[in-house]
């Protein structure tokens, strides 16, 4: 059977056929001639026993592919096999490919191909090889949703990967205008002399040792129903050298995606315009960059945060929750917040605690965990919630200032610098603090992730937005 057989046969009535081109591109590669077709089948053979595996047969110049969806878990088996076709698609290059599976899950599995059609290519010279288009039979409004969440993650992904020689807190700010004038949002940039002028003294010492010192970006996206905005406040440090508390050789690498935060803030936005979702969104980026110089802030320097609060400096390298201080005192102050969550890669201690299998979630608001827990589960980008007991502020008492950024011990350091944040939240406020320190970036790759960014928080932001509506 050839494709155009094959478009006959499983375009439905309520279905369309979609091409997806150009997404696989590999580099330094042959093209397989002729043409594949995937039958996915969650159905166990002898030869097809575990999630993934594969069954090739060939016969006329045309490859007919079994592949076995296996796994546990509902929804994410189908990403899964998305993602090992994307995989097998950009090892093989084939001229032309078809999908066949059941009505079922082909959202999810499209969500899969499209997350792990995904690489950070830009800078590679190789020459580089595209593969023909891969079609799939489903209905449109479904394509078109996943298609507009996945490429607002991996836009996420792309930025994430950027390195600090290219996106510091300056030249994020001029990406943000031009990003806000394509998705339609208003654009506010605060400079490091407003920013000093307004009395945001955490932020700014933060970047002060960098030769691109702070800023403060919101964009707003209006919804197409009034109320408040869901504020989504984003840590974006394009660099984490630890300031003067120098981080280690050891722990500098990886420390562009300390920015991680405030791109799926941008994913988020992206997609929340696209889609046109009902709620307004607010996004607050902190950009910084945390280097040390003559200039750099000092631990025991006492600063003033725009809450009036001051800090003591323990350590240099706490400067997440720095940034993000002043980026919630300023939604509070100024945007009206109908709720508030902030995305950062904040500690190395909420790494040791989940890893890079759920991130760790502070909220003041139980119906709000609830919700955002359950966008998790349905979309794989999974939060466990971490406790917010008061006693955890003892450790950031100071003799000096209102409180210190560090305990300069280790315990429960992700509770600990949640319990910071916390100190700038109103009475009332619904917020949550998701920490992505383990769950933004992947250093082996997983099923539908390459090694590198995940985009985390983009999917289960834009599901739980939809949950409001
Ligand atoms: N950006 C780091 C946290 C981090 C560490 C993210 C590893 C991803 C991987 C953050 O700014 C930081 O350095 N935190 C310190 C806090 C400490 C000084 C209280 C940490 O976790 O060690
Ligand atoms: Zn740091
Ligand atoms: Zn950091």
């Amino acid at each position: 059977m050839d494709i155009s057989q094959y478009r006959k046969m499983f375009t439905e009535k309520s279905a369309e056929i979609f091409d997806i081109a150009n997404a696989f591109e590999i580099l330094h590669a042959e093209k397989l001639e002729g043409e594949v077709i995937f039958h996915v089948t969650d159905e166990k053979t002898s030869l097809l026993k575990k999630a993934g595996d594969m069954v090739v047969r060939e016969n006329n110049g045309q490859t007919e592919i079994d592949i076995y969806t296996g796994g546990e878990k509902e929804r994410d088996r189908w990403r899964k096999t998305g993602g090992r076709i994307a995989s097998w698609m950009k090892s093989h290059c084939p001229e032309s490919a078809a999908l066949d599976c059941g009505p079922a899950n082909r959202r999810e599995l499209l969500v899969g191909l499209f997350l792990g059609a995904y690489e950070f290519s830009k800078y590679k010279e190789a020459k580089k090889e595209v593969s023909g288009p891969l079609s799939v039979v489903m209905d449109k409004a479904d394509f078109d949703e996943v298609k507009i969440i996945c490429d607002a993650q991996n836009m996420a992904r792309e930025w994430a990967h950027e390195p600090a020689s290219v996106i510091n807190p300056w030249t994020l700010s001029d990406r943000a205008r031009s990003f806000a004038m394509v998705y339609g949002l208003e654009c506010t940039v605060i400079d490091d002399e407003q920013l000093k002028k307004m009395g945001a003294g955490a932020i700014v010492a933060v970047g002060q040792g960098s030769r691109t010192p702070s800023r403060m970006i919101i964009l707003q996206y209006p919804g197409t129903k009034s109320g408040k905005p869901v504020v989504l406040v984003g840590k974006a440090i394009t660099f984490d050298s630890g300031g003067l508390s120098l981080k280690t050789t050891q722990g500098m690498p990886t420390m562009k995606y300390d920015k991680s935060g405030a791109m799926a803030v941008l994913g988020i936005l992206r997609a929340a315009a696209m889609l046109k979702l009902e709620t307004p969104v607010t996004g607050v980026i902190c950009a910084a960059e945390n280097m040390p110089d003559g200039g750099a802030y000092r631990p025991d320097d006492i600063i003033r945060s725009l809450s009036g609060k001051t800090i003591e400096i323990r350590s240099t390298d706490a400067e997440g929750r720095l940034v993000l201080a002043d980026g919630l005192t300023y939604a509070q102050q100024n945007l009206d917040p109908r709720c508030i969550i902030d995305y950062a890669t904040l500690t190395g201690a909420c790494v040791v605690a989940l890893g890079g299998t759920r991130a760790g979630c502070i909220c003041t608001d139980d119906a709000m965990f609830s919700g955002l827990f359950a966008s998790g589960e349905k979309t794989q980008e999974r939060i466990w919630r971490l406790p917010s007991d008061e006693d955890y502020f003892n450790a950031l008492k100071s003799p000096d200032a209102d409180l210190k950024n560090s305990s300069g011990g280790r315990e429960a350091g992700a509770c600990v610098a949640g319990m910071f944040l916390k100190t700038f939240i109103n009475e009332g406020m619904p917020w949550a603090h998701l920490d992505i320190a383990g769950t933004a970036y992947n250093m082996d790759g997983s099923a539908y992730f390459v090694p590198g960014s995940t985009g985390f928080g983009v999917r289960l932001t834009i599901d739980w937005l939809k949950s409001l509506q």
